[in-house]
């Protein structure tokens, strides 16, 4: 039988032709929708998507030239940046979902590399672009929304931190993006719930740093790096974060940054619960409610990366 791959609707451009077939799934059945060749003309694009008809499917041996028709995309002069932004974030999306029911963390990682590597050439060739990549889904599935959105976070920091190396880069994203792998082993309720957490399910909540160490020692050959990203992420730069409490340069920088992101992160998106900060709200509070949480130096660069964009 054929594997399909699932893809979403707002990483087509309308106009161009589609080099891949395009399937719908109705009861339990792939039919084909739209054929390789043919575009979706006029508005019918938007239309679908004002109609959350969002998600579609190809072969998965077309997938190579989906990827190969978002890239194009994405080099294509001829696009403003928000679109090859929203292109490549809602490409990204799919593929992040694959990642993360991957068992396998090490394949997963190998496999993040080329997304990785999208993001640091886009953020490349469009420096101002960078916030055009956030919070453009709407989609509901907090975790890898959050997951993306701090991996672009960071890599946008990384650089304004002085990381040019591009290896270095993949690893800071990569780590960034895996950054609560953790978070698999904790009870889903858990992390599902809405409102507060009594103290026994916060208790299990902060065990997230250690269990993605867990997960990422169980594989060979994963930087220290990544693993820090994970490890070290709710580390505190007063000391006073956790599991380990340290403190300033004992925290790996790629942590020092991933804490920034994540928690700004999670401040500035809406989730069912909260209404979500404005930019300068958010850094304000970061730097005068939350002082002494994060590296000042990386907290400064935060604000250039934010208000270039
Ligand atoms: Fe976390
Ligand atoms: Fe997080």
């Amino acid at each position: 039988m054929d594997k399909y791959y699932k893809i979403r609707l707002a990483s087509l451009h309308p106009y161009t032709p589609i080099t891949f077939d395009l399937y719908v799934l109705i009861n339990q059945k792939y039919v084909l929708y739209m054929r390789a060749g043919a575009a979706f003309e006029g508005d019918k694009l938007e239309h679908l998507l004002n109609r959350r008809a969002d998600v579609f499917y190809i072969r998965y041996e077309e997938k190579d030239a989906y990827k190969k028709y978002v890239k194009a995309r994405v080099d294509d002069t001829k696009l403003k940046a928000e679109e090859k932004a929203l292109i490549l974030k809602e490409h990204s999306f799919t593929l992040v979902e694959e990642l993360f029911e991957n068992p396998k963390v090490d394949e997963a990682l190998e496999e993040s590399k080329e997304l990785i590597s999208n993001f640091i050439s886009f953020i490349d060739a469009e420096p101002t672009a960078v916030g055009g990549l956030i919070g453009l889904s709407s989609h509901d599935f907090y975790t890898y929304n959050h997951s993306l959105d701090v991996c672009i976070y960071s890599l946008g920091l990384g650089q304004k931190s002085g990381i040019t190396n591009k290896d270095e880069l993949s690893d800071l994203g990569r780590g960034a993006l895996f950054h609560d792998l953790g978070k698999r082993k904790v009870p889903v309720e858990i992390i599902c719930k809405q409102g507060t957490l009594d103290e026994a399910e916060w208790a299990q909540m902060k065990r997230h740093p250690l269990y993605g160490l867990q997960i990422l020692n169980e594989f060979p050959n994963i930087s220290d790096a990544i693993k820090a990203c994970c490890f070290e992420h709710h580390e505190n730069h007063t000391g006073n974060g956790y599991p380990q409490g340290i403190k300033g340069n004992e925290i790996h920088p790629m942590a020092r940054i991933v804490a920034i992101t994540d928690t700004y992160d999670a401040l500035t998106t809406k989730r069912s619960y909260n209404v979500p900060m404005s930019p300068q709200d958010a850094l304000t509070l970061m730097k005068e409610k939350l002082a002494g949480r994060f590296d000042p130096d990386l907290l400064k660069a935060m604000y250039s990366v934010l208000f270039k964009m």
